[in-house]
């Protein structure tokens, strides 16, 4: 059986997502789990866009050892030269570079002519080769390419050294077996093209990009790139958990293998969702809440008689745990420790501490604390940038009945020091403690998204929200979780400003290059 490349993109593509932004240690913690998960390469991000772009994809580069990691750059030197700046403490680095091959990108974005493209495509990619020993070349918009074109300028790029061809579907506008016929042709009309990989990106406007990547794979294709729950641009990316069930459970259709450790499926597309704010519906392929439900009484009696009446992927495959009841009241340090490693998750000695203790609060609330519980509140500690300068909340209160007026009542401490305090009202508890925030908060603050859910099923379930702001106009994402939905609410709106406000100490996102 042949072997398929795996080729994420979260922390790219993925991090495209209208809403998401990750802080450093957030995109340290997924490209952790990605290596965990055994993916083959990691896009850890476009070093040129931006200054917090750049480290962030250092960072990951200086930590991951066992996957390679790679970084998006435009087809000019400044981008190859970033790139190669973030990449090179890397064990296994490469370069991804693309420029577009669509009548419509060419002669509207990018205003230049086919042979201007391919020139521009060739120079690059041997100058990115005097840096990189693996480099991959994309086509944008290949699907809408004209495919002489596309065949003339790959057989050109890989004389120029590109190891990896990518053919992305740019738009999410191709179907299966279209996508499919543009890798047969360039697999018989390109004379080197067996010097290279050839790779898909599908995109999944009209719901087809998992389709469409199975087709190249069909077709030729050896690199599949996608995204942990389908998350990316627009409709997203083609979903990574989904193409490599599809392969296992239909091995007896697509002969190929791929490096990915299934059991560690559940645990990335959890962390992805949580770190990203982006949670996947309950009917969603291989990872959503039902995907593993059976809810009618002929398929519950079909599955109690024999699994496989009804059921092709079992939870266990994808490490879907039904008996995940671990800690409680009376668990000490050492227990807890032990969990940790167990979970395999790795926390400095300091941030252990920081754990323990809030797994001790969460045990004077809640009598049993489940992996998910854990998991939470190791990532909270794990993830939280916002030690310093930050905003705190001392004391609440919300005054709540259907007979009288929400009013909540907050004392705050100032990233200066001070404790100022003040009350409001509003349609609701959570309206109440926002308008009370925003009135001691001098920045300027703008609600734009608001989500709430819970950590695990039970009545004392942790609660864990969401929020969007626009910080003096600027966008960022804040999470937050406490046992009460209020507090909860409380506390991810106030990590919102904390991160702004770490953001601007750090000048982090101090964007370098937006056009493409
Ligand atoms: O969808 C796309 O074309 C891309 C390229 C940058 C590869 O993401
Ligand atoms: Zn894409």
């Amino acid at each position: 059986m042949s072997r398929i490349r795996i080729f994420d993109t979260t922390l790219r593509d993925g991090e495209q997502s209208p809403g998401v932004n990750l802080n450093q240690l957030e995109k340290l913690e997924i490209a952790k789990q990605l290596e965990r998960f055994g993916v083959d390469r990691m896009e850890a991000g476009f070093p040129a866009s931006s200054k917090g772009d750049f480290q962030a994809v250092k960072a990951i580069a200086d930590t991951i050892k066992n996957t390679s990691v790679t970084a998006l750059a435009r087809t000019v030197k400044s981008d190859i030269d970033t790139a190669w700046e973030a990449l090179k403490g890397a064990e296994h680095p490469s370069i991804h570079l693309f420029l577009a091959t669509s009548p419509i990108h060419m002669t509207y974005k990018l205003k230049k002519t086919p042979e201007q493209v391919m020139n521009t495509a060739v120079e690059m990619v041997s100058y990115a080769k005097e840096k990189f020993h693996e480099v991959q070349w994309s086509a944008e918009d290949a699907s809408r390419s004209d495919l002489d074109f596309l065949a003339q300028i790959i057989e050109r790029v890989i004389d120029a050294g590109a190891t990896v061809i990518n053919l992305p579907d740019t738009v999410g506008y191709t179907t299966p077996s279209e996508y499919g016929q543009m890798f047969k042709y360039m697999k018989e009309n390109v004379p080197n093209i067996d010097q290279a990989r050839l790779s898909c990106h599908c995109h999944n406007d009209l719901g087809m990009a998992v389709a469409n990547s199975l087709a190249a794979v069909e077709n030729g294709a050896t690199q599949i790139e996608g995204t942990i729950n389908g998350i990316g641009e627009r409709a997203g990316n083609a979903s990574l958990e989904e193409v490599a069930v599809a392969l296992k459970v239909r091995a007896d259709f697509y002969p190929y293998t791929t490096g990915l450790k299934l059991t560690e499926t559940k645990r990335t597309s959890d962390l992805v969702a949580k770190l990203t704010g982006m949670y996947v519906q309950a009917n969603k392929a291989v990872v959503g809440r039902n995907a593993f439900a059976h809810e009618s009484g002929i398929h519950q009696d079909g599955v109690l008689k024999h699994a496989s009446t009804y059921e092709i992927i079992t939870p266990e495959m994808v490490g879907v745990k039904t008996n995940n009841l671990v800690l409680g009241k009376h668990s000490g340090r050492h227990a807890f420790k032990d969990k940790v490693k167990e979970l395999g998750i790795e926390v400095s000695e300091e941030k252990l501490k920081v754990a323990f203790e809030a797994f001790k609060q969460l045990t004077d609330h809640k009598k049993e604390v489940t992996d998910d519980d854990l998991f939470t509140i190791l990532m909270e500690v794990q993830t939280d940038t916002t030690s310093v300068n930050k905003y705190q909340l001392e004391m609440f209160q919300v005054q709540y009945g259907t007979a009288n007026i929400p009013t909540a009542t907050v004392l705050l401490k100032t990233p200066d020091g001070r404790s100022v305090q003040t009350a409001c009202t509003g349609q609701g508890s959570v309206e109440a403690v926002y308008r009370t925030l925003d009135e001691l908060i001098t920045e300027n603050l703008n609600l734009v998204d608001y989500q709430i859910s819970s950590v695990g099923g039970g009545k004392d379930a942790l609660a864990e929200s969401h929020v969007q702001l626009e910080v003096n106009g600027q966008t960022v994402n804040g999470r937050g979780t406490a046992q009460d939905v209020i507090e909860a609410s409380a506390n991810a709106f106030l990590n919102a400003v904390n991160r702004y406000m770490i953001r601007q100490h750090t000048q982090e996102n101090n964007v370098v290059a937006s056009e493409t």
